[in-house]
């Protein structure tokens, strides 16, 4: 993983935010926001439905650490967790080994302070620094929030994978998105 220095933003509401990698001292926090943000977010689905523990969360931050080109970031309000951002490489396969995945979230009571936008940002920053090429990911085609991001981020609509997701009943499309990013 790529070592990151701290780095101090002034929100537009004059809050102070420190954007840097997750360490295993954060474990406390990272299985605090586990544990409510899925509960806070429409279109963000737990894959491992499995409980979240402290040993959990060190175990998935340790992860990241130990892998040399995936990293996962952290946005902090004071002493909360507010938001968090996973780049991972999509394959260790030469052919596809530029191109890297993210997720995203950020806890419903720090929405719409520019948070997520700072963490994208440093995010890229991060995939350029490890030698990626592109940033492409998936999102859910009606969320709205998510996919208005990107675009200002600049990332484009890439294709769409009809009724791909089945939750809660319902099939939903899922829009493939991307970004050169050097
Ligand atoms: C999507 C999400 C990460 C945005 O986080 P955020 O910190 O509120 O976003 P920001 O404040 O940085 O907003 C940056 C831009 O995103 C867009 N945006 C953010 N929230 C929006 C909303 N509710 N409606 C429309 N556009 C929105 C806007 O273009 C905004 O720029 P602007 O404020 O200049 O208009 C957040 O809503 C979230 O965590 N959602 C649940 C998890 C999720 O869906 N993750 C993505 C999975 S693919």
């Amino acid at each position: 993983m790529v070592t990151m220095n701290s780095k101090k933003i002034l929100l537009a509401n004059n809050e102070e935010l420190l954007v840097r990698t997750l360490d295993t001292n954060d474990s406390e926090l990272h299985v605090d926001f586990s544990n409510k943000i899925y509960d806070e977010s429409a279109y963000l689905f737990q894959v491992d439905t499995s409980k979240n523990t402290i040993e959990k969360s060190s175990a998935i931050i340790n992860r990241f650490k130990d892998a040399p080109r995936n990293f996962a970031i952290g946005a902090f309000i004071e002493q909360e967790l507010a938001g968090l951002i996973y780049i991972w490489e999509v394959s260790t396969i030469k052919l596809y080994n530029k191109n890297c995945d993210l997720g995203i979230s950020v806890r419903k009571s720090h929405r719409g302070k520019g948070i997520a936008k700072a963490l994208m940002l440093e995010a890229e920053d991060q995939a350029k620094a490890s030698d990626y090429k592109r940033l492409q990911f998936s999102v859910v085609s009606t969320n709205e929030p998510a996919i208005q991001l990107y675009k200002k981020l600049g990332y484009s609509e890439e294709g769409l994978r009809k009724s791909s997701i089945f939750f809660n009943d319902e099939y939903l499309d899922e829009l493939f998105m991307g970004k050169i990013i050097s």
